[in-house]
């Protein structure tokens, strides 16, 4: 919930400026503002960057004040949603029932679903951040057929990492990457898992891009903070193109 019109627009120009001067190669870029911006958002970056939306309704359409739906998405030309962040679950009192629903609705939509997962400080101090982030993969994907699976973006966000300037250290991240990617192989199979794009989230910056996408099973981030200035956003997609 960040920026006005004005500066949104000015944002997304710059970025749009920045991407001119780059060659892409195999890395896809996602740009996801608050909805009341997706579609300039469209117009403004649609030639090399993909769109997507930060929440979207659990619900087909209807009588339901306030809420977007994934088929109102889809008719915005966003390409993907994020489903199920941190502070969803936190100050929205998401749950993961909720989030398979939403998922469901995304899906139905063909939109990409980047579903997020990860453990508080509390939990990983208490040793059960593995425990919490398989029940979260599970509970939510279970009932999936593999060719759903494979339609989905992880993004794994310790939530003691968002917006604290703490990120995980590439060895926490690796660790956990490659957990998550077992327990994808083990609702899908392995060539499924190994296919499916596992991104970082939590005080990833310019600076400690290039260390947390060089861990192998870290597919790329889901940038908050260091999103907000085109300077640093441009810079981290710099880093990712220069690891292809
Ligand atoms: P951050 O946010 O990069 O500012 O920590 C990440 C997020 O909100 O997903």
């Amino acid at each position: 919930m960040n920026k006005t019109l004005d500066e949104a627009r000015q944002l997304f120009s710059e970025i749009a400026a920045g991407l001119n001067n780059l060659h892409l190669k195999n890395t896809t870029v996602i740009v996801a503002p608050s909805h009341p911006y997706l579609n300039e958002a469209v117009t403004t970056l649609k030639q090399k960057v993909k769109i997507a939306a930060q929440n979207c309704s659990e619900y087909d359409n209807g009588a339901y004040t306030g809420e977007v739906s994934a088929s109102m998405l889809k008719s915005l030309a966003v390409t993907h949603v994020i489903i199920g962040h941190s502070e969803r679950r936190n100050f929205f009192n998401e749950t993961n029932q909720l989030i398979k629903q939403k998922i469901i609705q995304a899906l139905k939509n063909n939109l990409c679903p980047i579903f997020c997962i990860g453990e508080n400080l509390e939990q990983r101090n208490s040793n059960i951040h593995f425990d919490v982030v398989k029940l979260q993969l599970t509970d939510v994907l279970n009932g999936f057929s593999k060719s759903e699976i494979e339609n989905i973006v992880i993004a794994y966000e310790p939530v003691w990492a968002i917006g604290t300037g703490v990120t995980a250290s590439s060895e926490q991240a690796q660790e956990m990457h490659q957990f998550i990617r077992k327990q994808l192989a083990l609702l899908t199979d392995e060539n499924t898992s190994s296919e499916i794009s596992i991104l970082y989230g939590g005080s990833c910056n310019e600076k400690n891009a290039r260390e947390l996408f060089l861990c192998p099973d870290v597919d790329g981030g889901l940038i908050g903070g260091a999103s907000l200035k085109a300077n640093s956003f441009l810079s981290i997609i710099n880093t990712s193109i220069s690891l292809q």
